[in-house]
C-alpha cells in the first residue's frame, strides 16, 4: 500500500510504485542507485514528496506519498525502540531541488530514532544532490545530529556512510544507559474539519512551536460539532490511535468553546488546544521587546479568561507545552478579579507605549523621510526582502512569524530619493481576533506608512487565499486605501512562462535579488506620486533652502531673477514642510 496523499494519482503509477516493495536493493549501498532513479523519476511525475524506509537488508518497508509531517505516522513508526535505532532509514524526496535535510527532518530523526534521515534533491529529471543526517552526541539533554552532504549521487561514500549508522547506534546505546536524553518535543495530532491546505498551514504552526507531528485527522463537516468540535463518534476513534502513536497533544483547527475543549480532552485522553493558543504560544515564545511580550500577554489574557471553567481538571496544565506558557493557570483559576485587574493594568501600559510610539513617529515624519510598509502572509519573505533591499541582517527564518517586531531600515532609491522600509509581523489565515488586537499598535505601523508593498509568496499553491487574507487585515486596520505595490517573491521557484495577476505586479526573488531594481523604482515612483510640484523663489541669502532642494527634492527647473532663483521642483510633504519654515526664516 501506498501512504500519504495519493489523490488524483494515477492508478497505474500507484501500481508501478507499489512494486518497490518487491525489489531487493543492494544492501551494500547506503542508497542504491536503482533506488535514487525510480525515487527521482516518481517524483518527477508526481511533482510531490516520496518517502520510503530502507532497511538494512535492502528492503523497502513503506513508501508514502508526501513529507513526514504531511503523511503522518504510519505504523512503521510504531516499531520505534526505546533503547537502539529503530533499523531502517528514512528516505526522502524534495523536489525543488534542494538536498538539505529540514528542521521537521531532523526533529523525526531525534524523536524516531531512524538509522538515518536522507534527503534526495530532485530537480528537471535528475537527482541534484543527497544528504543524510545520523544521531550523535547529547547535547543538554538533546540528542545532536551529525550531518553528511548534500553530495552528488556519484560520491557518496557508502562504506561511511554506514559507519556513521554503526557509531549512531553506540551513541544511542550508551546516552540511553547512561539516562541523559530528555524527549522534550511534544508528539501531537492535528485535526481539522476544513481541508488539506488548512491541516498544511496548522503542521506549519506546529512546527514552529517546536512540535512533533505524528497524526494528521481530517474529519470534513460543514460546521463544527457543538459538544465535541469533531463529534463524539469520530472523537472515540481518535482517542485510539492517540494512545497507540503515543500522542501528548491534540491541537485543532479553529477556535473551541470551553465546552469543546472538555468534551475533547475527556474523549481523547490528552490535552487538546486549538488552532489560536497554538498562535499565542509561538507569539509568547517569539516576543522580544517589552511592548510584544505585554501585548501577547494581554492576548492570553483576554482568550483564557472566558474559558477558565472549560479545561479539564484531569489533565495538568502544569507540566509546560503549547499552550500552558504565559501566565500560571493556578493563578488563573484561583483570581479571575486579579486577571482583570491584569489585563487592566497591561492595557494601561500599551496605552502609554502607544502614546510614546505615536510621538516618536510623529517627530519622525517631522524630521525624516517617507515610510513603506513591508506586508504580506507569514513566510512570504519580507524579512529577506528588506535585507536584500537594505543590506541589512534582520532574522530570515522558514518558521512563521519571525518577524514579531516592526523592524525599519533607511533604503536609498533611484532618482536622489530615500525612504524607511518597515518590516511587520506576517498576517495569517483565522488570525485570532484577540491578536489582531493586541498587535494592532504594531500592525499600525502598515496604518501610518506612505505606501504598502503586499510581498506575496508567488510559488505558493494557497497564493491567492493568501493575498485575500492580507486583503482583509488591511482593511481591518483601515489601510486599504494606501497606495499599494504588489511583489510577487520567489518567482525562482515558478515555472517558467508562469502568468501572474495582477498583471502589474512586480516578479521578484528577494533570495536571489533578481527585480529588485525595479522593485525599487516603483516604490520611488509611487513616493513621487506623494510629493507635490510647487514653484519657489528662493532668496540669495538662502542659499542653504536650495542646497537642500536640490539634495532632497527633484529640481525641474531653475532661473534667477531679481528677487532671488526661481524654482520648480517636486518635494514630499515633509521637505515641503522644512523648506517653508525656513523661507519664512523661522
Ligand atoms: P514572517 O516573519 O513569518 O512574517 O516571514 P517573512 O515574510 O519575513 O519571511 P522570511 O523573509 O523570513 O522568509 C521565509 C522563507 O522564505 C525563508 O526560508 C527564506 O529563505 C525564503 N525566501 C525568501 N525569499 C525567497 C525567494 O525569493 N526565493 C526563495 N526560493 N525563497 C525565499
Amino acid at each position: 500500500m501506498i501512504h500519504g496523499n495519493t489523490q488524483g494519482i494515477r492508478e497505474a503509477l500507484l501500481n508501478e510504485m507499489e512494486r518497490l516493495y518487491d525489489i531487493q536493493f543492494d544492501r551494500s549501498f547506503f542508497l542504491p542507485d536503482r533506488l535514487i532513479g525510480l525515487l527521482v523519476n516518481y517524483t518527477e511525475q508526481l511533482n510531490r514528496e516520496i518517502m520510503v524506509y530502507l532497511d538494512r537488508n535492502g528492503e523497502i518497508l513503506e513508501v508514502a506519498v508526501g513529507s513526514i509531517s504531511q503523511v503522518g505516522l504510519t505504523e512503521m513508526h510504531l516499531r520505534r525502540n526505546f533503547d537502539r535505532l529503530t533499523g531502517f532509514r528514512c528516505i526522502h524526496t524534495h523536489p525543488g531541488g534542494d538536498a538539505r535535510l529540514s528542521n521537521v527532518d531532523l526533529q523525526a530523526l531525534r524523536l524516531l530514532r531512524f538509522d538515518a534521515m536522507c534527503a534526495v534533491g530532485v530537480e528537471k529529471g535528475v537527482c541534484t544532490g543527497i544528504s543524510a543526517a545520523f544521531l550523535g552526541e547529547v547535547e543538554y539533554g538533546q540528542l545532536s545530529v551529525n550531518i553528511l552532504g548534500p553530495v552528488k549521487p556519484g560520491r557518496l561514500d557508502h562504506r561511511a556512510w554506514f559507519r556513521e549508522i554503526e557509531l549512531s547506534e553506540e551513541r544511542v546505546q550508551a546516552a540511553i544507559a547512561a539516562g541523559g536524553i530528555v524527549d522534550d518535543a511534544e508528539k501531537v495530532m492535528l485535526i481539522s474539519i476544513d481541508g488539506e491546505a488548512s491541516l498544511d498551514e496548522l503542521a506549519g504552526l506546529a512546527d514552529t512551536a517546536g512540535a512533533v507531528i505524528v497524526s494528521r485527522e481530517l474529519q470534513k463537516l460543514p460546521h463544527p460539532d457543538p459538544g465535541s468540535f469533531i463529534g463524539s463518534g469520530k472523537a472515540q476513534e481518535l482517542s485510539l490511535t492517540c494512545q497507540t502513536l503515543d500522542v501528548d497533544l491534540a491541537i485543532v483547527d479553529g477556535e473551541l468553546t470551553a465546552a469543546q475543549q472538555r468534551n475533547l480532552e475527556n474523549a481523547l485522553g490528552v490535552r487538546v488546544v486549538d488552532r489560536t493558543s497554538l498562535i499565542l504560544d509561538i507569539f509568547a515564545r517569539r516576543a522580544t521587546t517589552a511592548e510584544g511580550k505585554l501585548q501577547v500577554e494581554l492576548a492570553q489574557l483576554k482568550y483564557r479568561l472566558p474559558r477558565l471553567a472549560g479545561s479539564s481538571q484531569a489533565l495538568s496544565r502544569q507540566g509546560g507545552g503549547i499552550g500552558t506558557r504565559g501566565p500560571g493557570e493556578t493563578r488563573l483559576e484561583t483570581d479571575r478579579r486579579h486577571i482583570r485587574s491584569r489585563i487592566d493594568e497591561l492595557s494601561q501600559k500599551l496605552k502609554d507605549l502607544k502614546q510614546q510610539r505615536d510621538l516618536r513617529r510623529n517627530r519622525r515624519s517631522k524630521n525624516e523621510c517617507l515610510t513603506v510598509a513591508l506586508v504580506g502572509y507569514t513566510n512570504a519573505g519580507k524579512s529577506t526582502l528588506l535585507n536584500a533591499l537594505s543590506g541589512s541582517n534582520v532574522l530570515v527564518e522558514d518558521k512563521l512569524f519571525a518577524t514579531l517586531d516592526p523592524v525599519t531600515r533607511r533604503v536609498e532609491l533611484p532618482g536622489n530619493m530615500r525612504c524607511d522600509l518597515v518590516d511587520t509581523v506576517g498576517f495569517i489565515d483565522k488570525l485570532p481576533h484577540t491578536l489582531v488586537e493586541a498587535f494592532k499598535s504594531t500592525l499600525e505601523e502598515a496604518v501610518y506608512a506612505d505606501l504598502i508593498v503586499v510581498v506575496s509568496d508567488a510559488s505558493s499553491p494557497f497564493y491567492r487565499q493568501q493575498r485575500r487574507v492580507v486583503g482583509e487585515v488591511l482593511a481591518e486596520l483601515g489601510a486599504q486605501n494606501k497606495p499599494v505595490i504588489e511583489a510577487l517573491n520567489k518567482c525562482d521557484l515558478l515555472p517558467e512562462g508562469s502568468v501572474m495577476e495582477p498583471a502589474d505586479a512586480i516578479l521578484i526573488s528577494a533570495s536571489e535579488g533578481t527585480g529588485l531594481d525595479r522593485l525599487l523604482e516603483e516604490i520611488a515612483k509611487g513616493i513621487s506620486r506623494l510629493r507635490h510640484r510647487c514653484e519657489l523663489t528662493v532668496p540669495y541669502a538662502k542659499g542653504a533652502v536650495l542646497s537642500l532642494i536640490h539634495a532632497q527634492g527633484q529640481v525641474e527647473s531653475e532661473e534667477y531673477t531679481e528677487e532671488g532663483t526661481r524654482v520648480v521642483c517636486s518635494m514630499d510633504a515633509v521637505l515641503h514642510a522644512r523648506v517653508m519654515k525656513e523661507l519664512k526664516g523661522e
